[in-house]
Formats: structure tokens, C-alpha cells, sequence
């Protein structure tokens, strides 16, 4: 169902990310366990991750960069935010949430938060959320983040999937729209725990609490059972974006960009497809980054900010682990080249 009770329209009015410095190559890789560039590069896409290295910092310490740098880019000082929402699956510690560590390490003190967990569809969710507040008119300043250490739940002794992911972190700022056109029109999201039994990390919640044997069945690390994840993603993501565009009256000439999850670039091909939008209109990173889970579309949105227009139509779309899966269908609020 498309808003119909807006005060005012949500706009991203300014975007940052925060990648680690140290890079783990498909070459690297190769001489952890039996794979080679040519296979991952083929298969997923990916040539190089960009890993957290230093065992002192967490989820909350590459948040608090891309938030840092977000506050400084706009000009605001951390203490106007209102809400920081995190989406995150590899948070600081199961409580404090990582939003309220991320609102102390970078002073915004006038700020509530909340941990929301969906994820590679975390932070459209989040996004989503968060963008209520600016429609009601209860906030002015809502910040949504991105982030995941998911070096802490690979398994770095199985190929199928730590070719997979990296580290990184993105953040966007919303803000009321300063007209009636642009910002956030439109969202559909879905979920389904049938997806669970694929992509999951079983250990360290209620139902598995930590014990040497969580640890010795390798409980506490990301699980998945690619094949099955791979259909459902391909389907998924293609089908809800297509789904967003027919609602909305888009064809493929009106789609500025589609700002895709960073999870396979196949499954990113068959979604550009589906979209019948051509493919420099996609947004791909995942070259650089791999799946950095719930930072994927803010890191992109950071990267080709300076190409997007205001007015632009831009088509954020992702699948991810539980299952969940969703798009969000918005009008770029503002121009970098001015
Ligand atoms: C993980 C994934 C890349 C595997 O690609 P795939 O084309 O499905 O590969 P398969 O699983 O069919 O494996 C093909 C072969 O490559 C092998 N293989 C798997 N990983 C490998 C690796 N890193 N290097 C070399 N060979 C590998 C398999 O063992 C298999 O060998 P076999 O045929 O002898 O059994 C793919 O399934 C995928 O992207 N899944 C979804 C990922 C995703 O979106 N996850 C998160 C949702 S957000």
C-alpha cells in the first residue's frame, strides 16, 4: 500500500560509508582454502573484501565513522540527531544495542536508538522505519545505519561462504522533504522463517545459548546452504522490485538507478533484467566490497552520489537471510554538482 496519510514526504539529504582499510583478495583466499579467482570472480563477482582487522573494533566503531563523516558532510553537529536506527546481524553484543554504542562515540546525546535486525534486507527495513518518523512529523533528523562485522561470523574454513562477505558500514541522513516530489514514495517488504532453515547463525540466542558445543558444531558462525538462498534471492529481489515499478506506474526508461543488495552479481543481473532497465543504470560494488550485508546500499548510494540527480527514480532493492526481502521506491532529493 502506497503512504496516503503523508505530512510530509522522507528525503536521504546526505549519505557516508566507512570501509576498513585492510583487504582480504580472492588471491588471499586461494591460499586459505580450495578456491581461485576465476571461480569467485565468475560465480559471484567479487575480486576483494575489505576486513576489520583489529580485534579491539566492532560493528559500532565503523558506524561511528560513517556517522561521523555524515554529520560533518552536512554540516550538523552529532547533537541534532533525533533517532540513529542500526541495522545490523553482527552487533557490538546482544545488549546495549549497537545504535545506542554508535550515539555515545560520536556525541549525540540528544539521540534514542534501536538495533533492527533483518539481514541484507536490514536496512531497507530500517530505512523504511525510520522514514515514519519524518512522514509524522514527530523528528527532523533520523539517521539510518548500515553496518556489519561479518568477519566475526565467517567460517574462514569454508569456501562456500567465506568468499562471500566483507566489512563496512554506510549511513544516510533523512530529513522532511524540501518539496512535495522528492524523497521516500513508496516501500514493499516481505519475510518468511521458512528461510531459516538455509541462512542463519544458529548460536548464542535463546534457543542455542553459548556452550562448548555451539562452539564445537561451529554454531556461532553464518550458515548457508547456498543453492536454495541463491533461487529464493534471484526471485525474490527480482519480483519485488518489478513489483514496486508496476504499482508505481515505472517502466524501465523512468529508473534512474537500481540501487541492488551486493550479494551475487547474478542475482543482480537477472533483477536488472526483470526491471527491463539497461544495465549502467545498476549500481555494482561488490567488486570491491563483497557482501558487507546490511551496508551494501548505503555504500553504493556513497559511491555514486556525485552521478544522481534530484528527481532522479531510484529503485532500492534486497534479499537476505530469515528470509526477508523488500524494495523502496524513492525520488532523489538533492543535486552534488551544484
Ligand atoms: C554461494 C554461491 C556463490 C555458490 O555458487 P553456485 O554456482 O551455486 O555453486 P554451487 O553451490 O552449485 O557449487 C558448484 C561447485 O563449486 C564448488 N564450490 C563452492 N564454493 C567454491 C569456491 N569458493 N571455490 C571453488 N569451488 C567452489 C562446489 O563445491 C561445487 O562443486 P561440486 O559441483 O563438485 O559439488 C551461490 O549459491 C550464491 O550466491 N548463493 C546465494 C548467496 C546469497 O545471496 N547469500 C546471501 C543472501 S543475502
Amino acid at each position: 500500500m502506497a503512504f496516503n496519510n503523508i505530512i510530509m514526504r522522507a528525503a536521504i539529504t546526505c549519505v557516508a560509508g566507512y570501509v576498513p582499510d585492510d583487504l582480504l583478495t580472492n588471491a588471499d583466499l586461494a591460499e586459505m582454502v580450495d578456491t581461485n579467482d576465476e571461480w569467485i570472480k565468475s560465480r559471484t563477482g567479487i575480486s576483494q573484501r575489505h576486513i576489520l582487522k583489529d580485534p579491539t573494533k566492532a560493528t559500532s566503531d565503523m558506524g561511528a565513522e560513517a556517522v561521523k563523516t555524515l554529520c560533518e558532510k552536512r554540516g550538523i553537529d552529532p547533537s541534532e540527531i533525533d533517532v540513529i536506527i542500526t541495522a545490523t546481524v553482527t552487533p557490538d553484543m546482544l545488549f546495549p544495542s549497537t545504535a545506542n554504542l554508535i550515539a555515545h562515540k560520536v556525541g549525540a546525546t540528544k539521540a534514542w536508538g534501536f538495533d533492527l535486525s533483518a539481514a541484507c534486507s536490514g536496512f531497507l527495513f530500517a530505512l523504511t522505519t525510520g522514514s515514519q518518523f519524518i512522514q509524522n512529523g514527530t523528528y527532523k533528523k533520523v539517521v539510518v545505519v548500515g553496518a556489519d562485522k561479518m568477519s566475526t561470523i565467517v567460517d574462514y574454513t569454508d569456501r562456500t561462504t567465506c568468499v562471500l562477505f566483507g566489512d563496512g558500514a554506510g549511513a544516510v541522513l533523512l530529513e522532511a522533504s524540501e518539496d512535495e516530489e522528492n524523497g521516500i514514495v513508496d516501500h514493499i517488504h516481505y519475510c518468511d522463517g521458512e528461510g531459516a532453515n538455509y541462512l542463519r547463525q544458529a548460536g548464542g540466542g535463546s534457543l542455542n545459548p553459548a556452550s562448548h558445543e555451539t562452539v564445537d558444531k561451529k554454531m556461532h558462525f553464518l550458515y548457508q546452504d547456498g543453492k536454495p538462498v541463491f533461487k529464493a534471492a534471484v526471485t525474490g529481489m527480482a519480483d519485488v522490485s518489478y513489483e514496486i515499478m508496476e504499482r508505481n506506474g515505472l517502466t524501465g526508461n523512468d529508473v534512474a538507478w537500481l540501487v541492488p543488495h551486493q550479494a551475487n552479481l547474478r542475482i543482480i543481473d537477472a533483477t536488472q533484467r526483470r526491471m527491463g532497465i539497461d544495465k549502467d543504470k545498476v549500481m555494482i560494488n561488490i567488486q570491491d566490497y563483497g557482501n558487507t550485508t546490511a551496508a551494501t546500499i548505503p555504500l553504493c548510494l556513497r559511491d555514486w552520489e556525485t552521478k544522481l540527480n534530484k528527481g532522479d527514480n531510484l529503485i532500492l532493492a534486497a534479499f537476505g537471510g530469515g528470509f526477508t526481502w523488500g524494495s523502496i521506491y524513492l525520488k532523489w532529493a538533492y543535486d552534488t554538482k551544484s
